[in-house]
């Protein structure tokens, strides 16, 4: 199922701004109603993560204000209290951070995009007036700033052929689960986690370019979410309608609609796409926790690394002390796909630098049943772009097997 006419008005659920507040000092989610509610809700767990003195604790409620305020303009996952089975501890979810605002649009990697296979092909390297870092440093350097290399790719070797083979077949009438599993592997039939390659190789190094020269740029830059410092939200950097959009509408609906017709995988809408980034002295991993999501897909782009393995344990509605956890190694160019509720969390790095395309994607028919931040029937606030992927409508929808 797909959405169909009329642009959607996305919304977020108010309980962004007390609930699922990220303390990155003791790696701790948290709901916040005031002091003496932290204490009692909290204080164990602080105290065991070193949150001791008065002096601490004081420290630790003046970030609140601050933490309101980051939260503006993005949200994430819920606090999970329960432990998740893995030296990593409890679990939270990773919210999504203090937004720059600012961005490029259409950079020359949409060209990556094949119009063989219907994503945008309009003409590459468009820089619409007054939108982004290119442009202004195009301004100040006088000339269009590098990398350029990722303008003369060819369009049709963004998407790996084995991705292709499966969005294609699952967007068949006859189509079936079946038929799909064999075209991809299955990492964990009992969780439903699954891996295919996804991107070309010259495609995660063209992307990987881009990144760093976003990132080298003296461009305001927002953090991905609240759990990882180093990153770039794919909005930032124009690619969210040329790559993303199309990526969700036309491959991966499909494909989830098969994989999860239980989560939403049909009636994908709206998502929140980012890269994160892990290397030596910044972030170097990531605590258990679920996504603000009804599924994610999660990209290994590179570069050379060793750790970092993504781990997975249970639903979060139903976590158990005792699982052992499902350990997944990153290859580079594939994808894992995973319901957004199921605990996981990322090992240390070892070496080298790892960086992954995110994407979280949404179902508003799902999530305006129920907030999976809160648990509540969400309290909707009006928000601009996808929002949190609430509306205040069940969407229209069509058939997939109408789509094109
Ligand atoms: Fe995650």
């Amino acid at each position: 199922m797909a959405t169909a006419g009329v642009p959607q008005r996305f919304c977020r659920c108010a309980c962004f701004c007390s609930e699922n507040l990220y303390v990155a000092r003791y790696g701790l989610h948290v709901r916040f109603r005031g002091e003496q509610q932290l204490r009692t809700d909290y204080g164990p767990i602080l105290r065991s993560r070193g949150c001791v003195t008065p002096k601490d604790f004081q420290q630790l409620l003046e970030e609140f204000p601050h933490l309101y305020n980051g939260l503006e303009g993005m949200r994430g996952p819920v606090l999970v209290t329960r432990p998740c089975a893995t030296p990593a501890g409890a679990g939270g979810g990773a919210a999504e951070a203090p937004r720059a605002g600012v961005g490029y649009q259409e950079g020359p990697h949409r060209q990556l995009l094949s119009a063989r296979h219907g994503l945008n092909s309009t003409a590459h390297c468009r820089y619409p007036a007054g939108a982004g870092y290119r442009e202004e440093e195009a301004s100040r350097l006088g000339r269009l700033p590098a990398p350029q290399r990722v303008c003369v790719l060819p369009q049709d070797v963004a998407l790996a052929p084995e991705f292709l083979a499966a969005a294609e077949y699952s967007a068949l009438p006859g189509a079936d689960l079946k038929g799909l599993l064999q075209r991809l592997e299955t990492v964990s039939e009992e969780k439903r986690i699954y891996r295919l390659p996804v991107f070309t190789a010259p495609f995660c190094q063209a992307l990987l370019e881009e990144l760093e020269h976003f990132e080298q740029s003296d461009m305001p830059k927002g953090r991905p979410n609240t759990m990882n410092n180093y990153g770039v939200l794919l909005h930032e950097l124009g690619l969210d309608e040329p790559l993303v959009t199309p990526l969700r509408e036309r491959f991966l609906q499909p494909l989830m609609a098969l994989l999860y017709p239980d989560c939403g995988g049909g009636w994908l809408d709206s998502h929140r796409a980012f890269v994160v980034k892990y290397a030596p002295g910044q972030d170097r991993e990531l605590g258990c926790h679920y996504d603000n999501a009804e599924l994610t897909i999660n990209v290994s782009l590179g570069k050379a690394f060793t750790g970092g393995a993504l781990y997975f344990g249970d639903l979060f509605q139903a976590p158990s002390a005792l699982a052992t956890p499902l350990e997944v190694e990153h290859v580079v160019g594939q994808g894992v796909l995973h319901r957004g509720g199921q605990l996981h969390g990322a090992r240390p790095l070892g070496t080298g630098e790892r960086w992954n395309l995110i994407v979280w994607l949404r179902a508003s028919a799902v999530r305006n049943r129920l907030c999976p931040m809160c648990c509540r029937k969400p309290d909707l606030v009006d928000d601009e772009g996808f929002g949190d992927g609430f509306t205040r409508e069940e969407p229209t929808t069509v058939d997939v097997c109408t789509m094109t």
